[in-house]
């Protein structure tokens, strides 16, 4: 027996809103670059991994901590303003995107090398002992 127009019709409309879930599915997530997600809640690290003229990456927490001189020390958001990669490094001076390679200044979160036009989103962080907070 063939199905009749009805039931053809319910059919290809369960398929296409299964389409459509599964596009949605696959688009989940911050939907840019790497589609890693980070978190941009507060976050602590200890001030002692973080060297003085360079800085660390939360892993994870959604912020890079500085300290461009001695206790001087600056957070940043990961998020790359290019195209929405995490940065993933702090090496010589400079916060590095893996994506496409721009490089922003410890300091102040400035480009200090393309292809992004702008820096860094500054976040927050203040000292608690022997720790660092940091917060959006
Ligand atoms: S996303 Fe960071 S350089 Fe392109």
């Amino acid at each position: 027996m063939s199905p009749t127009r009805r039931e053809l019709i319910r059919t290809t409309l369960g398929l296409a809103a299964l389409a459509t879930g599964a596009g949605l599915t696959a688009c989940s997530g911050d939907g840019k670059g790497q589609g890693v997600s980070s978190s941009s809640g507060p976050a602590s690290i200890a001030a002692s991994k973080v060297p003085v003229g360079g800085g660390a990456v939360l892993e994870g927490k959604g912020y890079v901590v500085t300290q461009p001189t001695k206790w001087a020390y600056k957070a940043f958001s990961t998020v790359c303003p290019h195209a929405g990669c995490n940065v993933s490094a702090v090496r010589d001076g400079v916060i590095i995107c893996p994506c496409h390679d721009s490089h922003f200044k410890i300091a102040d979160g400035s480009v200090a090398q393309g292809p992004a036009t702008t820096g860094l989103t500054a976040a927050t962080v203040t000292v608690d002992g022997s720790n660092l907070k940091v917060s959006a």
